[in-house]
């Protein structure tokens, strides 16, 4: 029988450990619904499309393939909730994952030997947008934007200044690393100024925009605005790029097929437009209680004695926790892949770089009294060294269940 096989055997245990025995407080991860998995399974992931505008074999093609008149339908219907949910008078959502939109997004609006400004990696800027890996492919010199750590942004004084002298194409704001909302006015301003595109990766804080929460990018005045559709948002693994620019979406829609990507995969378009349905209905009170849980998680630990960064600005206003690598280093002997491995015996789930998220567990339904009793559980496990914590995080995770979507196929 198939689900005898390795590889069934190996995904259900897989499944069964990280949905019923793990408690994830990885940032960039979620879980989706029942319906959105329904449609990710569905018969449209087996289907082409591809809109091209060519001649090929000298006839002109404007859809490349037949048999699409119901997935152009539903490309169309998922944009149009992308849209209201976004507030956005243009959207895609082909790009394959927040990478590639962020890719499209610098194909689109630069050209080589163009400058970009981004946040540093150092400081929890996105690796992708550094020298070395997207820009260099693509011919651009990239210059960090300048960063106050103390207070974990951007630093609102200088970056307006440089961009004026630095005279880049693009400035991106976004990051890996994201605790706090940015100033987007001074930053536009100085755009404006030398006729600089301002883009934004909200790979992360997607989810909590979709919400109200965070902040309003769009109506701040960024340009375009890329990301991941699976992190705080909870859709299927993805990208989407949205704008309120006709020229710039124009730009967008030129670098799409042949460019970036051929098939957009339909299943994936529409398992998001469910999502985003649930956002609709459920995004803000979902985004609201992701931040509520994220202060008192950081409160919490901290009060517990587990070092977490940015105490003097409340710790947080979005999914993540910053925990302080270097104390617990020296105050427990662990460095950041020890305290992932460390956690992970006793079934809790971390990344190897000190961020903790809240959304999937906000997800799953817990609230602020939850938070209290993972930090609880973390502390018992990092500092109390205690072993069988296990069986209580399964215990813990039998109350927990998914929570901002529908009952049924709504
Ligand atoms: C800011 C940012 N942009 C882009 C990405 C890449 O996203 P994806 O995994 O969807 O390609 C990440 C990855 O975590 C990220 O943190």
């Amino acid at each position: 029988m198939a689900h005898e096989n390795k590889l069934f055997s190996l995904t259900l245990k897989h499944a069964q450990w990280r949905m019923h025995e793990t408690l994830n407080l990885i940032p960039s991860e979620n879980i989706t619904s029942p319906q959105v998995r329904e449609l990710l399974a569905s018969d449209l992931g087996h289907r082409y499309t591809l809109m091209v505008n060519s001649t090929i074999h000298g006839v002109y093609i404007n859809n490349a393939y037949g048999g699409t008149k119901f997935t152009d339908q539903i490309e169309t219907e998922s944009e149009e909730i992308a849209k209201h949910v976004f507030g956005a008078r243009f959207c895609t959502l082909k790009p394959l994952s927040g990478h590639i939109a962020g890719m499209i997004m610098l194909f689109s609006l630069c050209a080589r030997n163009d400058l970009i400004m981004a946040i540093s990696a150092d400081l929890g800027g996105y690796d992708g947008y550094m020298a070395g890996y997207m820009p260099d492919k693509l011919g651009l010199h990239v210059d960090c934007l300048p960063f106050v750590e103390r207070d974990w942004n951007v630093d609102f004084e200088i970056a307006p200044k440089l961009i004026r002298k630095n005279k880049p194409r693009l400035v991106i704001l976004g990051a890996s690393f994201i605790l706090f909302p940015y100033d987007i006015k001074p930053i536009r301003e100085a755009c404006d100024d030398v006729n600089a595109f301002l883009g934004y990766d909200a790979s992360h804080v997607l989810g909590l925009i979709a919400g109200g929460e965070f902040q309003k990018p769009l109506k701040d005045g960024v340009d375009l605005v890329v990301g991941s559709t699976h992190k705080t948002l909870f859709g299927p693994q993805g990208g989407l790029m949205i704008t309120n620019r006709e020229d710039v979406f124009d730009e967008v829609s030129n670098r799409l097929a042949w460019h970036t990507l051929d098939n957009p995969h339909q299943n994936r378009i529409a398992a998001l437009g469910q999502a985003l349905l649930e956002a609709k209905e459920f995004g803000s009170e979902y985004a609201r209680q992701i931040i509520k849980n994220s202060k008192r998680l950081a409160n919490a630990l901290n009060d517990l004695g587990i070092p977490v960064l940015y105490a003097h600005k409340d710790f947080t206003q979005s999914h993540q926790v910053l925990l302080d690598l270097n104390r617990i280093r020296s105050e427990f002997g662990l460095n950041s892949t020890e305290l992932m491995n460390l956690l992970e015996s006793e079934n809790m789930i971390i990344d190897a770089v000190g961020r903790l998220g809240t959304n999937e567990m906000t997800r799953r339904g817990c609230k602020e009294d939850d938070m209290e009793r993972i930090a609880e559980f973390f502390t018992r496990i990092v500092k109390g060294k205690e072993k069988k914590i296990k069986n209580e995080i399964i215990e813990f995770l039998k109350d927990c269940k998914l929570t901002y979507c529908f009952d049924d196929k709504k």
